[in-house]
């Protein structure tokens, strides 16, 4: 009978619904990281100082070509503001913290002479972060490809690009490689051939579609496969150089960071659900699959034809296998249905090739009472969906969630405390799911809320904040404010309930 009553016992809660019992940091698996991010040009601010060159990202902001006009030039100002920052991380008891190098500063001509005081900037930096204990997760490129390279070869569009960054990534293992244990090569390669080669929104504002009034001429039918090409194989390349010169001494992880988005069928229609499965496979899978089988996936050879590069054996053995983890940066769910008349297009671009519609965009702004929210539907489910997919579909490979988070606008009454509970509620649902996916088996050992402080945005500079600590973006000292968000991460940080 005692038997009897423990199983019963045992039986009732494993039934308990999810989240029913309160969930702490220690429900997480031991190593398990919780930090938060930012990256170089979007934080760092100090665009020409000490020796750094610009950037794409410089050149395009200062053609005016951002939201609202705005720059990066002082952003948050995050170079000079950097021990007071790593103070605030200690305080919120953050575990990581996931930055970017600015390759223009250690680089300034992106080949060639190496600048000291970019080396002594990053140095301070992660001695910083080292002195209190928070591990730094290091973005080798986050979107700022060096100027000079833009103008010698056209960038992503050149093979030169991948020798290029693999002997910055040389720079960067050999200088930081003692202290650096969590090495991301690129961020999001997934979406910047989108953003800059085919849409002409970002920079360098290549496009040959109507989209762009922006659109610095390109040829959007190719650009954007050829780019991706150059940034899968130069990822590649990088880690072949970590893993032959440097991992068994320093004894590292490398990997690489994609925009995951989950894409959900609209309607059960047969149609709608392929058109799912296809957008995923042109987004994900544009990386994921030639990661773990060595090819492009088979719906975007047969829709991009003779457009998609071929990877030859050689560079197929090289891409196949080249990540110890891959860093996820998800922000919810995209409804979409199929729009097959696209795929008869002429001329075919990515866009006709994946053939879809979206029908929900959570990551444009969308207007609720008169606020301007960006990610603000928490989706949850999509999160756990996409986990069981990176299981079923690429054998389950190491996770760390790189980026998640909720962005709105700045107060309108000028205190920069607003983001009432939204972003913390947000942030409580997509934790709980990602405990959800680790007891069903997915591999994911961190989780980084982005972003840290309020940053120059990609998409819409300083009209969205993501910032657990708000900036005063119009004060001279950019005076960082915590907000309900940030006091609700560090009390589940120090063992708080999720939910309390
Ligand atoms: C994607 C990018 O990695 C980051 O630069 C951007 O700010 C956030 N997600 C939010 O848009």
């Amino acid at each position: 009978r005692g038997i009897a009553l423990l199983v019963l016992a045992v039986v009732s809660l494993r039934a308990l619904p999810a989240g029913a019992a309160a969930i702490t940091r220690s429900d997480f698996p031991e190593g398990f990281v919780f930090g938060a991010g930012t990256s170089a040009y979007q934080v760092e601010g100090a665009w020409d100082e000490d020796g750094k060159k610009p950037s794409i990202w410089v050149t395009f902001a200062h053609g005016g070509y951002a939201f609202d006009h705005a720059t990066g030039d002082v952003a948050a100002d995050q170079y000079h503001k950097y021990k007071e920052d790593v103070k605030l991380m200690h305080e919120m008891g953050l575990d990581a913290y996931r930055f970017s190098f600015a390759w223009t500063r250690l680089i300034p001509d992106g080949r060639g002479a190496v600048n000291p005081k970019g080396l002594e900037y990053y140095n301070n930096l992660i001695d910083e972060l080292m002195t209190y204990g928070i591990q730094p997760h290091a973005t080798i490129y986050h979107f700022d490809l060096p100027q000079a390279l833009q103008d010698e070869y056209n960038g992503l569009l050149s093979p030169r690009f991948i020798e290029d960054f693999t002997a910055y990534a040389d720079l960067c293992f050999r200088s930081f490689g003692d202290r650096v244990k969590h090495w991301t090569t690129l961020n999001e390669p997934n979406i910047e051939p989108l953003g800059g080669y085919d849409m002409g929104s970002l920079p360098p504002r290549r496009c040959s579609s109507p989209f762009g009034e922006s659109c610095a001429g390109g040829n959007s039918t190719t650009e954007p496969y050829i780019a991706a090409h150059h940034l899968l194989l130069a990822h590649a390349s990088a880690v072949s150089l970590y893993r032959d010169k440097y991992q068994a001494e320093q004894g590292g992880q490398i990997g690489v960071t994609l925009l995951a988005f989950w894409f959900e069928p609209a309607t059960p229609k047969v149609e709608d659900v392929e058109a799912a499965a296809r957008i995923i496979d042109f987004t994900v899978g544009w990386f994921m699959h030639p990661l773990v089988y060595g090819h492009y996936p088979p719906v975007m050879k047969r829709n991009a034809g003779t457009r998609l590069p071929v990877l030859t054996a050689e560079e197929s053995a090289r891409v196949r296998g080249s990540f110890d983890f891959v860093g996820i940066n998800h922000y919810g769910a995209i409804y979409v249905v199929a729009d097959l008349g696209q795929l008869k297009q002429s001329p075919r671009d990515y866009a006709s090739d994946a053939a879809v519609t979206y029908i929900t965009m959570p990551f444009q702004s969308s207007r609720n009472k008169h606020r301007i929210r960006m990610a603000n539907h928490p989706a949850p489910w999509a999160l756990r969906k996409l986990f069981e997919h990176l299981k079923h579909k690429y054998r389950n490979p190491p996770v760390l969630i790189y980026e998640n988070g909720a962005g709105h606008e700045p107060d309108p009454s000028g205190g920069f405390m607003y983001d009432h509970r939204f972003r913390s509620r947000f942030l409580q649902d997509y934790i709980e799911a990602t405990l959800l996916s680790i007891r069903n088996g997915s591999s994911v050992h961190g989780y980084f809320v982005w972003s840290f402080v309020d940053v120059f945005e990609v998409l819409f500079a300083y009209r969205f904040r993501f910032g657990l600590y708000g900036v005063d973006f119009s004060a001279a000292d950019r005076t960082r404010y915590a907000r309900h968000s940030a006091r609700w991460y560090a009390g589940f940080l120090r063992g708080g309930e999720l939910r309390p």
